[in-house]
């Protein structure tokens, strides 16, 4: 079994962060979303992965993930060069892949969980694929399941204006070598692109078997803010707090659901979990509240912060309102002026979105 993980596109719905950084290195509790997809991989024994990048941010992907070692995994790259669909990046990557089984991983997808069961059921099956589906609220953004009653599917649509069912799928595939006819015989979509979901189509149609396995705990595809906070929210909740002995912390109340990293420092402040401070991050006279991600180098001093993200190497100091649902990007400088005349001064990168109470 090998694994394919596909890590390319603009990620436009997150400007102003990702003109900057490749939208899977966005951390949600202070790691990045790509490196919890390898560990899932990993966890379900996985070590022969492939990397689908971009011409965008593909050498900041690989500076950052190496090649493997540290999961105890091969990776190697495969660089797609115009953003022409999932199916596309499969295509390109049948060197890689063989004739193996494989799992395909979206980059930006988090799931509660992790795939280890998913891998075994596939593993000891006859089935030639194998997709995930989750019930969600907007079925219209995601490819689309309509299933019969014997729970087999009859029929999948990318992004329908009116879908058939609420099953979205979830970027999480399983496939044999049969996918290989099906990427190549597909045109494609309206929006240019080769659709994995019209790969699938072709599988069913071809007389393949296609297995629906319905997910009932979260997902989340980072794609929006909104929900890069939501999954931030959902991995705090479960991580098993730890706090390092490094970790200084003076006159603070902090929570049982707190995990603080190596060299920070927390004082006269109150942490309440679930919550996370990164390494030689300083919080002072401050308070971070539940589904806070502060990442490392920050400084927030003489704050307030709920349900946010703070990434690495900023400094918040002197606000006297709560930020909450904020997410701030990285060396970004958020401070009080006492100065006269008073105004409201920003700096802020094309896409910021500031919202004054
Ligand atoms: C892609 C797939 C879609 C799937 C979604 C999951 O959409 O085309 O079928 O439901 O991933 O994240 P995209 O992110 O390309 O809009």
């Amino acid at each position: 079994m090998k694994a394919l993980i596909l890590s390319g596109g603009k990620g436009t719905r997150l400007y102003p962060l990702t003109y900057t950084r490749a939208k899977q290195l966005i951390p949600v509790a202070n790691k990045p979303v790509l490196f919890r997809v390898i560990e899932a991989i990993r966890e379900a024994g996985v070590t022969d992965i492939g990397i689908v990048i971009g011409t965008n941010t593909g050498e900041e992907i690989k500076d950052a993930v190496g090649n493997g070692l540290r999961w105890g995994a091969n990776i190697e790259y495969i660089l797609q060069e115009s953003p022409d669909g999932l199916a596309h990046a499969v295509k390109i990557s049948q060197d890689f892949l063989g004739d193996d089984r494989f799992v395909m991983f979206l980059g930006d997808n988090v799931i509660q969980g992790g795939i280890s069961g998913l891998i075994s059921d596939f593993a000891s099956s006859d089935w030639n694929s194998q997709i995930v589906l989750t019930a969600v609220e907007n079925p219209s953004a995601y490819g689309v399941a309509k299933l019969r009653d014997d729970n087999s599917i009859e029929k999948l649509i990318e992004k329908p204006k009116d879908p058939p069912s609420n099953l979205a799928l979830v970027g999480i595939y399983m496939f044999d070598e049969t996918i290989w006819d099906a990427v190549h015989a597909i045109q494609p979509s309206a929006r240019g692109e080769l659709e994995i979901t019209d790969a699938i189509q072709w599988l069913i149609e071809a007389g393949h078997r296609v297995y629906p396995h319905v997910h009932t705990g979260w997902w989340i595809d980072t794609g929006k803010p909104t929900d890069m906070l939501e999954a931030n929210s959902l991995v705090l909740d479960e991580l098993v707090p730890t706090i390092s002995p490094d970790a200084d912390i003076k006159n603070s109340e902090v929570d049982s659901r707190v995990t603080i990293e190596r060299g920070a420092k927390v004082i006269n402040s109150i942490i309440r979990g679930p919550a996370i401070i990164g390494e030689d991050t300083v919080i002072e006279n401050s308070y971070v509240g539940p589904f806070s991600s502060i990442y490392h180098h920050v400084t927030i001093q003489n704050c307030e912060i709920e349900r946010s993200i703070i990434l690495e190497r900023s400094m918040i100091t002197d606000i006297d309102v709560r930020l909450q649902d904020t997410i701030i990007g990285r060396y970004a400088s958020i401070r009080r002026n006492w100065k006269k005349p008073r105004a409201l001064k920003m700096n802020l990168g094309d896409y910021s979105n500031l919202w004054l109470d």
